[in-house]
């Protein structure tokens, strides 16, 4: 019984450091703007939210996603850079 709790502890530490270990995509879809947004996206948080939000975003809603990053979450980017984004993401990570 000890024993299998000692192993069954082990278990669960090594998922934790495999989740731990796992920093996230740090790589896009080749593109024109693709190292624009790389740069760009990924001071805050890995590629990996592009990847997850492409299943339903369309241009707008891209539009939007950017727009809040800007307005909400403070990311500096410039409204020109913003436009270019968003054109790249529409294009390879978009629904339409
Ligand atoms: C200033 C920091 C910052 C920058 C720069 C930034 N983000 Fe985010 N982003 C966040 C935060 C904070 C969250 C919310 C994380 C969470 O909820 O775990 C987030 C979440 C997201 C999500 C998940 C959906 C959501 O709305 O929560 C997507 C998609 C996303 N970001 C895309 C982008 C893209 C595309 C860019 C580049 C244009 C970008 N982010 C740049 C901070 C940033």
């Amino acid at each position: 019984m000890y024993a299998k709790c000692i192993i069954s502890a082990f278990v669960v530490l090594a998922s934790i450091a495999a989740v731990a270990a796992d920093e996230g995509s740090m790589t896009l879809n080749d593109g024109p703007d693709a190292a624009l947004t790389l740069a760009r996206c990924i001071v805050c948080h890995s590629a990996d939210y592009i990847q997850m939000d492409s299943v339903f975003l369309n241009k707008a809603g891209w539009a939007a996603e950017v727009n809040k990053m800007i307005k909400v979450m403070g990311a500096p980017i410039s409204e020109d850079d913003a436009t270019k984004i968003v054109a790249y993401l529409a294009h390879y990570y978009g629904v339409d």
